[in-house]
């Protein structure tokens, strides 16, 4: 079939339902979204929001402003964090207007609490920032975004999966898309689209991250010739529960958890003496691993202890539960009583598709894709430079949404219907038709192992030369086998096993663009630590990268960062 709407937006997480109610009942704008929308992984969000509204202590927007710039490793495009920062406050008080249940203080305003790298005072000491409902914010706030979405009208599209994007003369027609219910392929016609598809920590073995996050929205774009930005760049989250990579969120330490290793030592006290256990997570992520390393992890295994004994079951139930419950369930340990097992999770991209602060997708000169937006994780606005505070993330999907939706409105009427070149539809069907018929390959899920095994030994938190050459040849080689996949489920509706492959196909090249960008890369920075080039190089690359497929092979180029007020320092905490 054929479905023609002004605005389509895939992707119903925070980015896409704030853009999406922005644009409603100004245009027709319809939601695409891979699984139901309330499952979006959004919702798995637990710590908070952040916002300078001093509602438990002095705060401002320009200390936040300096934390996102200076946990960023100042890779940070400055006027990005200053739009986050400073817009945080109306956004944060958009949502208590819309209904979201924040937990309150005795007064009754938002309450906050502390989070890793957000400080008073430029670094000074942790300062209560992030407003929170208990350890479920993602959920209670897309649940209010999406109520609104369903009170506007909102089409939603649920359950189909966007297998093409389709451009004619570098301008946007529409996309083609896979329909799970029915197993049917039908053609979008837009004017403009906005790709808010979330992020692909599945490419690595452990992650927080759902099983939908596979990146499919910078996977199409790539595909098309466009480039990805500071793919390099990967967020490990300390504290995921061992082996499993479940996240327990950082607000266990906002709320006083104390890490230790075999010894009991908090160790944090020797890599970040002012913050501790408070340093952004990529310091925090570095020192559990150095403590494993030297032999200090618990019980000689790979993992340190979360201690949040001291807390007592009042604030646990209060504050954590949700994360209390789950270590309950997959653990049988009661953190009232016992510390958790935790190690480092994949967690956040900071890299992805690059978008102006309007969230327009750039070519690789910088020129607009006219029709084409992207917001949220799947994007680059380079906000979160090198390393992303904890809670800025929902906070720019919101922000960096609504600005989405509110520039896709004022171009719109410069944005023609386009015709596709002829029905990209049928060839997608005849493409499936013969995946499915075809007997002789592996199983995704084989590859897919294999991918997520080496780019957890190559590409985590620790890089250097030798892994990363050997990730590209074995993702090269995966992405070979990948070509003649065959998938055990040949049926129409909800199959669930042909996914599988369509979402290997858009790993396999980001995982690639992972790695080169990674190799790429001769210095540490944020998230980005090679133990053969252990400084950071401001000299040579204080810049974004930017990667993209060529016929000549993959191409690495560069992208300088904007710096407003606050110059490149040694990052201490
Ligand atoms: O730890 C957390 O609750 C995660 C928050 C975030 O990634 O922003």
């Amino acid at each position: 079939m054929v479905f023609k709407h002004d605005v389509l937006i895939v992707g119903a997480g925070l980015a896409g339902l704030r853009a999406a109610t922005e644009v409603a009942g100004k245009a027709d704008v319809a939601l695409l979204s891979k699984v139901y929308p309330t499952r979006s992984h959004s919702g798995a969000a637990q710590g908070g929001i952040a916002a300078a509204l001093e509602n438990e202590e002095p705060d401002s927007w320009e200390w936040h402003m300096y934390d996102t710039v200076k946990g960023g490793d100042y890779l940070t495009d400055q006027n990005a964090a200053q739009i986050l920062a400073g817009d945080a406050i109306r956004a944060v008080y958009e949502l208590e207007h819309m209904g979201v249940p924040f937990n309150r203080t005795p007064e009754g305003k938002i309450a906050q609490r502390c989070f890793g790298g957000h400080t008073r005072n430029f670094g000074e000491a942790p300062v209560k920032r992030i407003c929170y409902a208990a350890d479920r914010s993602g959920r209670v706030i897309m649940d209010t975004l999406y109520f609104e979405a369903v009170k506007k009208g909102i089409k939603i599209y649920p359950e189909f999966h966007v297998l093409d994007l389709v451009l004619r003369d570098g301008r946007v027609a529409g996309l083609v898309a896979y329909e799970l219910a029915t197993g049917e392929v039908h053609f979008f016609q837009a004017r403009a689209i906005l790709l808010a598809t979330g992020g692909f920590g599945k490419v690595f073995k452990v992650t927080s991250n759902a099983f939908a996050s596979t990146g499919d929205g910078p996977a199409l774009v790539y595909r098309r010739g466009l480039p990805l930005e500071d793919m390099e760049f990967v967020q490990f989250h300390p504290t995921g529960i061992r082996g499993l990579g479940v996240l327990i969120t950082e607000a266990a330490r906002g709320e006083g958890g104390i890490l230790r290793n075999s010894e009991g030592e908090r160790f944090m006290e020797r890599y970040a003496p002012t913050i501790k256990d408070l340093a952004p997570r990529d310091m925090v992520s570095r020192a559990i691993y150095t403590e494993i390393a030297q032999g200090r992890g618990i019980d000689g295994q790979d993992c340190v202890h979360l201690d949040l004994t001291h807390l007592g079951e009042k604030k646990l139930a209060e504050r954590l539960s949700d994360i209390s419950s789950f270590v309950k369930i997959y653990l049988g340990i009661d953190p009232a009583k016992e510390p958790i097992p935790v190690h480092p999770t994949c967690h956040y991209m900071m890299g992805g598709i690059p978008v102006s602060t309007e969230g327009m997708v750039e070519d690789e000169t910088g020129s607009p894709v006219p029709g084409l937006y992207a917001a949220g994780e799947c994007s680059c606005i380079s906000l979160h430079g090198a390393n992303r505070l904890g809670c800025n993330s929902l906070l720019d999907l919101v922000v960096f949404g609504r600005r989405a939706g509110k520039q896709i409105l004022e171009n719109l009427d410069r944005l023609p219907w386009i015709d596709p070149p002829e029905a990209p539809q049928r060839d997608w069907a005849d493409r499936i038709r013969r995946l499915l018929e075809n007997s002789k390959g592996e199983r995704p899920v084989v590859i897919r192992r294999e991918l997520q095994q080496v780019m957890m030994d190559c590409c985590s938190v620790f890089r250097e030369q030798k892994g990363l050459e050997k990730a590209i040849q074995t993702i090269a080689e995966l992405e070979q086998r990948a070509s003649s996949i065959s998938i055990d489920n040949r049926g129409g509706r909800f199959n669930t096993d042909l996914m599988d492959g369509l979402e290997l196909l858009n790993m396999l090249p980001l995982a690639q663009a992972i790695a080169a960008s990674a190799l790429n890369r001769t210095e540490s920075r944020g998230a980005h630590s090679r133990e053969d080039y252990p400084q950071r190089d401001d000299e040579h690359w204080l810049a974004h990268s930017l990667i993209r497929k060529t016929d000549q092979g993959v191409l690495i180029g560069a992208k300088p960062v904007t710096i407003t007020r606050f110059q490149p320092k040694p990052r201490t905490y």
